[in-house]
């Protein structure tokens, strides 16, 4: 990987006339990498009308460029609630300023990503859309918003936007060059590998708070290959016993026969391998509140207060919901119809290929909690710990993570900042320095509840300290003291040389929980910045933004 992959004129100089030819503009914003692999996806057919297709990270573009990319393309994820994808905030936060330039010139059609199971529903799609119009530019061809299922309505948009952005160009005579991404696997979401478990243990001690699991996946006999910083898509099946406990309480058998993508199945069978059982989706829920004319429920729906209504689905799952109200009753083809189809759940990957080119490693927790009277689990999390047998099969894929790398600079510093399973990439990311035999420092902020419970791979990091690839080593155990300590503390605590180590050109990578620690860690570094480097709180949020320009500031969040 080298910095500025992203950005590359896909033909070869000397093939086509660039003068005559014309050049298509494709940005994506991306948080998985869909939205940039059919970036390359729209690149290889506009190629093939004779475009020259430019991809770009939307990161990597500044507003003042935007008026003369006269034919453009937009892929856009939407990250959580509507909002956009990290590499999509900067240009986005710059193109609605009020000062934001005309577009006048530009003629552009959107891909908009999304999760129907979002209220905000390919909100930043939509965003980019409105505001390319307000500014001037002309809609070419409609938006498609794609749920889950993304492959088919993306692809009949590229076939459809492609010959029209195409329409009236010179048409080029050769061009021969390939597009510079890795060579796609065989295996994908649609045709995941049927891998092999190697190793499932307990990284956590029995008697702590949370359980965390080590796995050991095997990919030999594959074609598949990742990089440090990738994720790993697992396809998980649900638990038999709820399965079991939702057939009951729907009052069915289980053996009725229902279509399912076209082929009949039994209800079990489809509850158990297609569709998400866990999680109750907008239309279930207001379905249950339609038929059973349920006040509470019903005004929850219909009153806009959408906090209460995440207050009271709260670890309720729909099992939950078919036992509080036994008096809706579904057929097994109604309810299969109000459900979501089961998805692939996506882990970063906590090896390097340099040092495990066979197996892929997953540090995951295992989500079991209590409530409502009943257990709950996590549907991959647990579905993975329970796969106690050696050898037995899981469907896997990968998605790559371009940003997320470790610096192709071997001699550049590294900050990862990584608490609970939060550290698993920057295992991979040790693995892969020590396998490139980097001379760069490396410096790892970790920590959890308890030392002597929670500190995973403990004998792994001390030997990685003892041997020197390990620079530094903070620890944050919130709970081993009477007041809370975290990640953020100790890089407060040492903020002088951390900002030392971003003047040599250091990367900041965090990971982990988006909502809380990833807040308060950007906090801290804007916060060491400003005091070190004795800057106002703007010029601070100026060098963050360079950094994060520079793809030194680098996040794998959730
Ligand atoms: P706590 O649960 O004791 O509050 C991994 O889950 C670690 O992240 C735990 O030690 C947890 O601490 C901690 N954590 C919780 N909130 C955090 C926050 N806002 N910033 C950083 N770490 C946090």
């Amino acid at each position: 990987f080298f910095a500025g992959m992203h950005s590359h004129m896909l033909h070869s100089a000397g093939s086509i006339n660039a003068s005559n030819a014309r050049t298509l503009h494709i940005l994506f914003g991306s948080q998985t990498g869909n939205s940039e692999s059919l970036a390359t996806d729209a690149a290889n057919r506009a190629k093939s009308h004779g475009l020259i297709p430019v991809v770009k990270s939307m990161d990597e573009v500044e507003i003042s460029q935007l008026p003369s990319m006269e034919y453009l393309l937009i892929i856009t994820s939407t990250y959580g609630e509507g909002a956009m994808p990290d590499n999509a905030e900067m240009l986005w936060e710059a193109a609605s300023d009020d000062a934001a330039p005309r577009l006048e010139n530009v003629k552009y059609s959107v891909l908009a990503l999304g999760d129907t199971s979002y209220d905000l529903f390919c909100q930043a799609g939509i965003d980019w859309d409105n505001r390319l119009q307000t500014l001037g530019a002309k809609r070419l061809f409609e938006r498609v918003d794609c749920d889950v299922d993304f492959e088919a309505p993306a692809e009949k948009w590229i076939s459809e936007v492609i010959p029209l952005m195409a329409e009236g160009a010179a048409t080029v005579s050769v061009i021969d060059s390939e597009v510079p991404t890795a060579a796609k696997s065989v295996y994908n979401r649609k045709n995941p590998f049927p891998a092999k478990m190697l190793v499932n243990h307990l990284l956590t001690a029995a008697n702590s708070s949370k359980e965390t699991r080590h796995y050991e996946i095997s990919i030999a006999g594959s074609d598949l290959s990742y990089e440090a910083g990738d994720a790993m898509c697992v396809v998980p099946t649900n638990c038999p016993q709820l399965v079991a406990d939702i057939v009951k309480a729907l009052g069915c058998s289980g053996n009725e026969e229902e279509p399912v993508n076209g082929e009949l199945m039994q209800l079990s069978e489809a509850l158990r391998t297609h569709f998400e059982i866990k999680l109750p989706g907008k239309e279930l829920i207001e379905e249950i509140a339609n038929r059973s004319g349920d006040q509470e429920l019903n005004a929850l729906l219909h009153n806009g207060n959408k906090d209460k209504l995440s207050d009271y689905l709260w670890g309720r799952d729909i099992l939950d919901l078919l036992q509080q109200f036994p008096g809706v009753e579904f057929s097994a083809a109604e309810f299969l119809r109000l459900l979501k189809p089961l998805q692939h759940r996506a882990y970063s990957i906590s090896s390097s290929s340099k040092k495990y080119p066979d197996s892929v490693h997953l540090t995951v927790a295992s989500v079991r909690y209590d409530a409502h009277g009943r257990q709950h689990k996590g549907v991959c999390s647990t579905y993975l710990a329970d796969l106690v047998d050696e050898n037995t099969e899981v469907k896997i894929f990968f998605t790559p993570n371009n940003n997320f790398r470790v610096p192709s600079d071997d001699s550049l510093p590294m900050i990862m900042v990584g608490p609970g399973t939060g550290i698993a990439p920057f295992r991979a990311f040790l693995q892969e320095r020590e396998a490139r035999n980097a001379s760069g420092k490396n410096w790892l902020f970790f920590g959890d509840r308890n030392a002597a419970t929670d500190f995973i791979y403990r004998e792994e990091i001390e030997a990685m300290q003892a041997s020197g690839l390990l620079t530094r080593l903070d620890l944050a155990f919130s709970r081993d003291q009477a007041e809370k300590i975290y990640v953020q503390d100790r890089m407060m605590e040492h903020g002088a040389e951390l900002y030392a180590w971003l003047e040599e050109g250091g990367y900041f990578f965090v990971c982990g929980d988006a909502y809380r620690m990833a807040k308060d860690v950007d906090q801290a570094l804007h916060d060491v910045i400003r005091i070190h480097g004795n800057k106002s709180a703007t010029e601070a949020a100026e060098y963050v933004n360079q950094l994060k320009k520079d793809k030194r500031y680098v996040r794998d969040v959730y």
